[in-house]
């Protein structure tokens, strides 16, 4: 099968497309044929080696596609089931191993390019609205990337909770995106200083919590930018990762809690990865939770797909088809 691997860590150049065997099921795991590929950050951390993992590897972590084999053990999924995942590598591939507990059935009438798009950035939007910092109506949050991938899909989850939202972007296109998607304000980042505005809006107040996936750029200011005793989410590092950093600054700017939390420990269990699965695939299917897919490329094109995505030419869901 053709799959994309990398050999050695760097930029795009780097996703090598070549051939490797059908690998076969081991005891507790499922082989998916896959349909669809969802691309995300975290495939470019592990592509420049910001993320280690052993050489050579074939990146992606979300897919969408039918259980093909089974290995020994497996009960919970049998050939034929249209099934979609997110969390284990090796997903930019016609055929990849998946542990059968981390595997999602998919709700008729939700095609695959909608699933693969879905799984990921859609329970990553879940456990940050609902769990890290459950937002309550009313409240106000600051998302950065508000028409990225989990941006806009965490922008419609604060807003149907009915949360006042006010989302960063670097476009007038993105700004209309996450308007669309339920921003009560829109703040260009790249022209004007968002601490200010954020201020400006907030009548000086602040906001509750700030989820933020930008890291280095963003950081310092997302925490000028809290209320006293609010909550900084910190949860990715589009732009670089932030420095080292003493915990000592929480306490004059108001007793501030800061947390860095990662997916796989909000679905480490059958019964949250079922809830988070479940709500993401649900409203996805009700139509209650938009999810864009910006553009789909060829599996054998995925260095031009991270291109696209690291160079923030993106809005919404990129996905790879094998
Ligand atoms: N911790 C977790 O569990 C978890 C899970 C999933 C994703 N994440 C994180 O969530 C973030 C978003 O991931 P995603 O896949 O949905 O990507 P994305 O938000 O669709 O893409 C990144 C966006 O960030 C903005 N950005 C600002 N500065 C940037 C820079 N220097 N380089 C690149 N982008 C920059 C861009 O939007 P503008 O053009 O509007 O500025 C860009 O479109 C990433 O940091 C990722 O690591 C974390």
């Amino acid at each position: 099968m053709k799959v994309i691997r990398v050999h050695e860590t760097g930029g795009p150049e780097k996703l090598v497309y070549e051939d490797v065997p059908v690998p076969a099921p081991d005891r507790g795991q499922a082989r998916v044929k896959i349909q669809a590929i969802g691309l995300n950050f975290i495939d470019i951390y592990f592509r420049t080696g910001l993320y280690k993992t052993a050489l050579p590897f074939i990146p992606g972590s979300e897919a969408a596609g039918t259980v093909d084999a089974v290995g020994e053990d497996v009960t919970a999924v049998r050939a034929g089931d249209r099934v979609a995942y997110a969390g284990t590598m090796g997903a930019y591939a016609p055929y990849s191993l998946v542990p059968a507990s981390q595997l999602v059935q998919i709700p008729g009438g939700i095609d695959f390019r909608t699933a693969a798009a879905a799984m990921l950035q859609g329970m990553t939007a879940h456990y940050l609205a609902h769990s890290t910092y459950p937002l309550r109506s009313g409240e106000t949050a600051l998302v950065h990337a508000a028409a990225g991938g989990v941006g806009l899909l965490l922008t419609q989850m604060a807003h149907r909770i009915g949360a006042r939202v006010l989302g960063t972007v670097s476009t007038d296109e993105k700004a209309e995106l996450a308007r669309d998607a339920g921003a009560d304000h829109v703040i260009f980042y790249g022209k004007s200083d968002f601490e200010q505005e954020v201020k400006k809006i907030t009548g000086g107040a602040g906001v509750d919590v700030v989820y933020d996936s930008i890291g280095r750029p963003t950081f310092d200011k997302s925490l000028n930018c809290l209320k006293r005793r609010g909550m900084m989410v910190l949860f990715g590092q589009s732009g670089g990762p932030v420095p080292p950093l003493d915990p000592n600054v929480l306490n004059p700017k108001g007793s501030l809690y800061l947390t860095r939390p990662n997916m796989a420990h909000y679905t480490a269990t059958a019964e949250e990865l079922a809830w988070r699965a479940g709500d993401v695939l649900r409203w996805a299917g009700e139509g209650t939770l938009k999810i864009r897919v910006h553009c789909v490329y060829p599996l054998r094109e995925a260095a031009q797909a991270h291109q696209a995505l690291e160079t923030r030419q993106t809005a919404g869901k990129v996905l790879l088809e094998p």
